[in-house]
């Protein structure tokens, strides 16, 4: 720890990384900023993403990250934090190996940490955001969050696939390129009428394998810019619906968007409309901090850390359905 001149409290410095899916990213923090980041991004041959494929992109890159992420910005390290799930297992496991040996090799402790809660941490940390529900959507993983009484909790979530996955996976069946989220964004803008699609609301949960396979039918018959934007529309409106029930439910006066799919203009303009006719404020982070980052991870490891967590290396095993409710949360 080194001391911070305008406050009485020590700085912590902890080094953070991320390797769920794709994005293997690891990044130093303090309490104010980033120190330093460094991503290396598996991109597949063709179709969709293949663990093990993943895993091995980051086995052969995460030396070079985390050695050009030290050299960056490595000094006076006080922990090691890693995504511990939910995620992909070959690559969690990957990133867990990483995170053990470094902190081994710093001689400092490790934390593991829940990806979900990293996302919306990074999202309190780098906007006006306090007590938001968060929205967060992303391929793997599409929930609503809010804090209460010492958890997360998961107010409602896809019964199926998420909504990043549901619209890359509509995208390659009509020969668009992956990832399809933003190349369907774009088409939308052209569409001309709105299809009927199937829209699947159950309780405060959601399901999209349904649309998606009704949105690659669909398209025998209708215009793709239609198809898109209906999907869009459909899917988002579910998301916002869910959203305003959670925040009617719990009374909290702010929604934050987290997740790839938050860069999506659509989805904002919607969560938006909804924030202001409640009289309530829509928070959504810098892109960078959106999708999956090794920031995120470091922060909430600084939050862990200061607040006493510590991970033990047997208890570092890998979660792929870590939940974020399981964590009790004590830095609040
Ligand atoms: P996680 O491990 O949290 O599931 P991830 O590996 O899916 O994360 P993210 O970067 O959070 O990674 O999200 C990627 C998803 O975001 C992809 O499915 C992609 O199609 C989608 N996406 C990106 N930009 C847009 C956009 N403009 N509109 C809709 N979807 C988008
Ligand atoms: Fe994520």
């Amino acid at each position: 720890m080194r001391s911070n001149p305008f406050c009485v409290l020590p700085m912590s410095i902890i080094f953070g990384i991320e390797g769920t899916a794709w994005n293997l990213s690891a990044a130093i923090v303090d309490e104010n900023d980033v120190l330093a980041e460094t991503t290396a991004t598996y991109r597949p041959a063709s179709g969709g993403i293949h663990p093990r494929e993943a895993a091995q992109h980051h086995a052969s890159h995460i030396g070079k990250v985390v050695r050009e992420t030290i050299k960056k910005g490595g000094r006076n390290i006080d922990a090691v934090a890693f995504s511990q799930g939910p995620g992909l297992g070959p690559c969690l496991r990957t990133v867990a190996t990483a995170a053990r040996a470094l902190s081994l090799s710093l001689n400092v402790p490790l934390v593991g940490v829940n990806h979900c809660i990293a996302h919306i941490e990074v999202g309190r940390w780098k906007t006006q955001a306090s007590d938001p529900v968060t929205l967060y959507v992303s391929g793997a993983n599409s929930q609503v969050l809010a804090y209460r009484a010492g958890h997360y909790r998961v107010f409602g979530e896809t019964l199926d696939i998420g909504i990043g996955n549901a619209l890359d996976k509509f995208a390659r069946s009509v020969g668009l390129p992956h990832p399809g989220g933003p190349r369907i964004e774009e088409l939308a803008k052209e569409a001309l009428q709105y299809i009927h699609l199937p829209y699947t609301v159950k309780g405060m949960d959601f399901s999209f394998s349904g649309l998606s396979t009704a949105a690659q039918e669909a398209h025998k018959k209708h215009a793709l810019p239609d198809v898109c934007h209906s999907f869009q529309e459909t899917a988002f409106a579910m998301l916002v619906e869910v959203t305003e029930r959670a925040v009617a439910h719990t009374g909290k006066k702010e929604v934050l968007l987290a997740g790839g799919v938050g860069a999506n203009m659509r989805l904002r303009q919607m969560l938006g409309m909804m924030c202001e006719d409640r009289g309530i404020e829509f928070y959504v982070p810098e892109k960078r901090f959106m999708g999956d980052n090794g920031a995120m991870i470091a922060y909430l490891g600084l939050l862990m850390f200061k607040a006493g967590y510590r991970t033990q290396v047997p208890d570092s095993r890998v979660d792929p359905d870590f939940r974020p409710d399981e964590v009790v949360v004590k830095w609040r």
